[in-house]
């Protein structure tokens, strides 16, 4: 299939190319854009022979559910049985953004935008690119993040290129994710909200809109978050084998040693810096994830990506901060690591 690129400028967007991708969209074709968190790869989720080319771009199992994404907030209803009270003041606050609501799903919500289940999960992106195109779709837009299922999410067009070239209608580049991390996945179909995957709004911010917010499972993935079914499979995996190094004031001599038994192995190491010089650990590469949590978050997929480009086998990743969006770092970073994980008491 050709691929078709264009590029979109989100300060003064090319009003025919969104409606070039908008028509795609509605004739049942599959087009990925950027949204603040990651890259999508979307597909009117009204038109189940379009939603299925999603599951084939991606390789994605057709047991993990997909979130539909919309352009305004009147076109949450048909889509859902209800809209909760605790729904309402999600969206009031925190859209448009990087949170996903999961509902009760209405008839229009084909078993394969669920996966089966009973409920649907909406977003409303706050990029306005990723707006325009939905809006000019005129439908509801399923949209995974737009990477082969497995390999970390697509944080600029590049990414998306290496992945999808060939297999789906369009790329629209839109530039780089500011977020960076997917959408924080909320599940507000019980007494008390439950976070099922972590991300840009974290639970403290829930916590002050909406009181009582259960954390669920988020920080401490394994492969039973039963609810949130695409969490269970292999993620974010670069190819290089990633360990973190947990520390409290300084990893170097930590770092210094694991690094010096991985090159007399033979193996070309890499490390991702939390906005600190590693210098004197002589890894082969270095790339910086940055001095805070957002930063860090921005840059992670990006960085795992140029460590395999750069061909290294082994990554180590630094961490020491606790701050609320260390939840949603921790999560994705610890999932590329299989949650291979060294404590130091440096
Ligand atoms: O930021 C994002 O959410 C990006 C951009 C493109 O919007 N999308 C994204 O989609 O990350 P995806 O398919 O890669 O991840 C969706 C996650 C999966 O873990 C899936 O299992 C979960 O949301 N999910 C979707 N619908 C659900 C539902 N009804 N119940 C429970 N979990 C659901
Ligand atoms: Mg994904």
């Amino acid at each position: 299939m050709n691929t078709k690129e264009i590029k979109l400028n989100p300060e003064n967007i090319d009003k025919a190319l969104v409606a070039e991708a908008g028509a795609i969209l509605a004739r049942g074709g599959v087009v990925a854009f950027p949204t603040e968190t990651v890259y999508g790869l979307g597909a009117n989720a009204l038109d189940e022979a379009a939603v299925k080319k999603i599951f084939v771009a991606k390789g994605r199992p057709s047991d993990n559910p997909l979130i539909v994404h919309i352009a305004d907030e009147k076109d949450v209803l048909p889509l859902v049985t209800e809209i909760p009270e605790k729904a309402k003041m999600i969206m009031q606050h925190f859209w448009p953004g990087p949170i996903s609501i999961i509902m009760n799903k209405s008839e229009k919500i084909s078993d394969y935008v669920s996966a089966g289940l009973k409920t649907v999960a909406i977003r409303m992106p706050s990029n306005t690119v990723a707006r325009e195109i939905i809006r000019a779709a005129g439908v509801p837009i399923a949209a995974p993040s737009a990477n082969t299922s497995g390999k970390p999410s697509p944080t600029v067009a590049a990414h998306v290129r290496e992945d999808m070239l060939g297999k789906i209608d369009m790329i629209a580049d839109g530039g780089s994710c500011s977020v960076g991390l997917e959408s924080t996945v909320i599940d507000v179909t019980g007494e008390i909200p439950t976070i099922l995957r972590p991300g840009g709004i974290t639970l403290e911010m829930l916590e002050a809109v909406l009181g009582d917010v259960h954390a669920g499972k988020g920080n401490v993935e394994t492969a039973e978050t039963p609810k949130c079914p695409g969490m269970k499979y292999k993620h974010y995996a670069p190819k290089a084998e990633v360990t973190i190094v947990e520390y409290k004031t300084d990893a170097a001599s930590t770092l210094a040693s694991l690094i010096a038994q991985a090159k007399q192995d033979g193996r070309t190491v890499g490390i991702l810096t939390d906005g600190k010089s590693y210098a004197a650990c002589a890894a082969d590469f270095y790339i910086d994830g940055g001095e805070t949590a957002e930063v860090y978050a921005s840059n992670l997929f990006d960085a795992l990506r140029a460590f395999d480009a750069k061909g290294a086998d082994v990554i180590y990743a630094p961490l020491c901060w606790q701050t609320p969006m260390m939840v949603a770092v921790r999560n994705r970073i610890y999932k590329a690591a299989g949650n291979r994980v060294i404590y130091t008491e440096e």
